[in-house]
């Protein structure tokens, strides 16, 4: 038995909820038949009602036509239950994406599963964002076929993709993987196997950095985030945007590149998050994180003193491009990879590396190795790598 992966090829998703839903309506956008398999039916009643409302939208504010909304949810069957006969509708499919819960075993379990089902020759894909592409390959008899697609949310939204080939996976694979994700209008970048791959290890200062200037009572939050939007041109204050995401899975994301890197002081998780997660002020989503979104609150005013907010961007903005250094060190990324996920997938004002080149490597480097010798800790150790271009007047482009 063996299937196609093009252009025209059927494509499987396992797992409807947010990301699974969002990946379906892409898929199927872009003229593939799509099958999406869930264990309950609600989640897929859910992910149906969902892809509707999005298409009807794009419809109603004129970047869709009418018949071509009909024609997209008309090619998503809504499958069934998974388990042995909720996957047969993967038969067929030359592609299977899983975007079931971020666990392990179910991963684990899920893979083994679609391998009794899929073509020989099926690609099977992980949207996971943290847990290990080899260790859910090593599920499979074939591992050469599995890899990590990792789109960010909403995946109807967000034009990065993270391609991440496990240590089994065929080079073939990867280029045919990422060749039809291109195709699909997506911007695909290719991170080595590592923990948050390229955007969720990157960007862990930004929160963290953030974090421990507040903890340090430098700064008030509302301070921060001004400092970090009108100064350093970022779309969200770090501390916004962790009441966006939520406490609960900024946190937990954290705590797994933490964890990942065997305990690397560079990503130790902050307290205070870890309080306002135990204390349930999970953010928006909570009516209270760092800042109150009940009825009625006041939404306290930063202090606007420039000299502060500079020092605090140039801070945060050093520990990010350490980072991004450190991954282009490790081989984690190409720079112009590390550059194009952090602009793509979570917005950056400009890729880091790129600022790095605008600022100068000697000035960042400085500015971490004064970090470093004031607070004597491990977290501020400067990359080799803008050390290296610090010492030589090298640049990342
Ligand atoms: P979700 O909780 O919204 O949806 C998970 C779905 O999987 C649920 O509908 C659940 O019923 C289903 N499910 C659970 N076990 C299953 C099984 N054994 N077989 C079939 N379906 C099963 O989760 P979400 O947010 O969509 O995340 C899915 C994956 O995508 C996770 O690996 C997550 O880490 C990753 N991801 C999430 C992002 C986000 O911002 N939410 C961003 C990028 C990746």
């Amino acid at each position: 038995m063996s299937a196609r992966l093009d252009g025209t090829s059927a494509v499987g998703v396992l797992g409807a909820g947010a990301m699974g839903t969002g990946i379906a309506q892409v898929v199927a956008t872009h003229g593939h038949r799509v099958v999406v398999v869930d264990t309950t039916l609600e989640a897929l009643t859910r992910s149906r009602e969902a892809v509707e409302r999005a298409l009807r939208r794009e419809v109603e504010k004129g970047r869709l036509d009418a018949g071509r909304a009909g024609e997209i949810l008309a090619r998503i069957e809504f499958a069934g239950r998974s388990g042995a006969d909720g996957m047969d509708g993967f038969r067929d499919c030359g592609l299977v994406i899983e975007a079931v819960v971020e666990r392990l075993d179910v991963k684990r379990e899920s893979f083994a599963a679609l391998e009794r089902v899929v073509a020989d020759d099926c690609v099977l894909a992980t949207n996971t964002s943290s847990l290990s592409i080899s260790s859910i390959a090593s599920a499979c008899e074939r591992p050469a076929r599995v890899l990590g697609v990792h789109f960010f949310n909403p995946a109807t939204v967000m034009p990065l993709v993270e391609i991440i080939p496990g240590v089994a996976t065929a080079p073939e694979v990867v280029e045919r993987a990422r060749a039809l994700v291109d195709a699909w209008g997506k911007t695909t970048v290719v991170a080595a196997d590592t923990p948050g791959f390229i955007v969720n290890r990157i960007a862990r200062p930004f929160y963290g950095e953030s974090l421990r200037v507040l903890e340090e009572g430098i700064a008030d939050a509302p301070t921060i985030d001004w400092a970090m939007r009108e100064i350093g041109g970022f779309r969200m204050g770090p501390f916004e945007l962790m009441d966006f995401i939520g406490h609960d899975v900024n946190f937990a994301v954290t705590k797994s590149v933490f964890e990942g890197f065997f305990f690397d002081p560079r990503y130790r998780p902050s307290l205070t998050q870890q309080r306002l997660v135990e204390a349930g002020r999970l953010g928006r989503k909570s009516g209270q994180g760092f800042y109150d979104y009940r009825d009625g609150a006041a939404k306290p005013e930063p202090t606007t003193d420039r000299r502060l907010g500079e020092a605090l961007v140039d801070r945060v903005v050093a520990m990010l491009i350490n980072e991004a250094a450190d991954a282009v060190l490790l081989r984690i990324a190409t720079p112009r990879d590390v550059d194009l996920a952090m602009t793509k997938g979570v917005n950056y004002p400009k890729g880091l590396l790129a600022w790095a080149d605008e600022l100068g490597a000697e000035r960042v480097w400085g500015r971490l190795v004064a970090l470093q010798a004031e607070y004597g800790e491990d977290r501020y150790r400067p990359s080799p790598l803008l050390k290296r271009m610090a010492r030589e007047g090298g640049r990342f482009f």
